[in-house]
């Protein structure tokens, strides 16, 4: 078996760790809670928890990555024998996020398809539920990102993972401040950009406090040992800290652009905000179907969601990955050839689960809401806790060794041992009911 791989620059580590943050969960999920939760409020909570709660959960799986230069379970397995099937839990929660999480990208690429084709479509919303009732389409389009991402990830840390993440990174970056630009400059822009960034405190409430905190964790990538494997490939002894704030601050600039783009060209067709899930298949296609050059501003944003998504596959990916390779000794091709087959097999029924097996239930669920359920409001908290609660209490951390600044130091220290647990329990809590 080969050596372990390294970033072969910290720039390498900091843009793929950002290509694992900035996914679906920026610019698919953020704008629709976003919508669901009161704008500018939601927003403003949400800014305040990821730049505070979330920054310990964040340095804390990067630095038991670092500090032990092992995969998920080894990782574990080397701080106490008895927590190796703690570790375990973490490979299991990639590929049950893979499993309906890929689903989405394959529904993108359907719509990149129809950019280019530009077909004329009556009602979208119509459109979109027929397109993903089908039987077979939507399962190869799942299949076929499914095979990008393994692909990639195949190639290995240096040649797959990061050149990926530094060609698709600055291209997100690129695409995303291009349909800014279109969309603040359309009539009545002003009215969604004041939704974004006028808050009405009446909308305050705790539910959609737990909303913006289980959407930051879920963004962050926190919680399946996608960052614990990416830490463990730091070789250098620098700081943590800076990189982790440089990672919070663009997945945050990332998801508020992504609101930027959307809100103002909704209001500018006096359109909901708040139409959930469908607000970027449904919603947005029937805006750009009314602009000039539309369908150009489509494809440009369909590939944009394209790139997002496979930067963070990728990531889910290579936990269970590097899991298999430094287990099994086995090489990565066959250990992605393994897991292409496994997530295949979940998310296939997963797909059919808006048509075919709709009727199939799990705790009142169909598939793609239960992996949903098991893995957001379940298993990311809990795993998360699990390492929190190893870190402050097991191996009694403290944040002296990772931040130099003492007050700041002794904030870690209380966060990691009692308001992150605290947080993360109140999430499973309100996320099980
Ligand atoms: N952070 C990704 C997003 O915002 O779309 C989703 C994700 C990736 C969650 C990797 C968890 C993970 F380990």
């Amino acid at each position: 078996m080969s050596e372990r791989p390294n970033w072969t620059s910290k720039y390498a580590f900091i843009v793929t760790t950002i290509g694992s943050a900035v996914g679906l969960g920026n610019i698919w999920r953020f704008p629709y809670i976003m919508g669901q939760n009161g704008g500018a409020i939601f927003l403003a909570v949400y800014i305040i928890l990821i730049s505070t709660i979330c920054f310990i959960p964040l340095i804390n799986e990067l630095y038991i990555g670092k500090l032990t230069k092992r995969e998920c379970i080894g990782a574990y397995e080397s701080i106490n024998r008895n927590f190796k099937f703690l570790g375990v839990l973490n490979p299991i929660t990639g590929i049950l996020i893979a499993a309906f999480y890929f689903i989405v990208g394959g529904w993108i690429i359907n719509y990149i398809l129809k950019s280019i084709l530009n077909f004329n479509i009556n009602d979208y919303g119509e459109y979109f539920s027929n397109f993903i009732q089908q039987p077979v389409y939507p399962c190869i389009l799942t299949i076929l990102f499914l095979f990008i991402c393994i692909f990639v990830t195949a190639k290995g840390v240096k040649n797959g993972i990061e050149a990926t993440n530094k060609i698709l990174m600055p291209l997100l970056a690129a695409i995303l401040i291009f349909l800014v630009i279109i969309s603040i400059n359309l009539p009545n822009a002003n009215i969604g950009l004041e939704y974004m960034f006028k808050p009405d405190f009446s909308k305050l409430n705790s539910h959609m406090v737990l909303a913006a905190l289980g959407q930051a964790f879920f963004t962050l990538s926190i919680g399946m040992g996608a960052l614990l494997t990416y830490g463990s490939y730091i070789k250098e002894d620098k700081s943590l800290v800076k990189s982790v704030y440089t990672i919070i601050l663009s997945d945050t600039a990332f998801a508020i652009l992504a609101g930027i783009m959307i809100f103002p060209a909704v209001f500018s067709f006096n359109m909901e905000p708040n139409s959930g899930a469908g607000l970027v298949f449904v919603t947005l296609p029937k805006i750009f179907s009314q602009i000039p050059y539309g369908n150009i501003v489509s494809l440009a944003f369909f590939i944009l969601l394209l790139c997002a998504a496979i930067t963070s596959g990728i990531s889910i990916v290579e936990g269970p990955c590097a899991s298999m390779v430094e287990r099994f000794k086995i090489s990565r091709a066959k250990a992605c050839t393994i897991l292409f087959i496994v997530i295949s097999v979940l998310a296939i029924p997963a797909t059919l689960s808006f048509g075919y097996l709709s009727d199939f239930k799990i705790l009142g669920k169909t598939i793609f809401e239960f992996l949903d359920f098991l893995t957001s409001n379940l298993m990311l908290p809990l795993n998360t806790l699990f390492l929190c609660i190893i870190s402050g209490w097991y191996l009694k951390i403290k944040g002296i060794n990772i931040i130099k600044n003492k007050f700041f130091a002794l904030l870690f220290d209380a966060g990691l041992r009692f308001v992150v647990p605290i947080a993360l329990i109140c999430l499973m809590l309100i996320g099980l009911n």
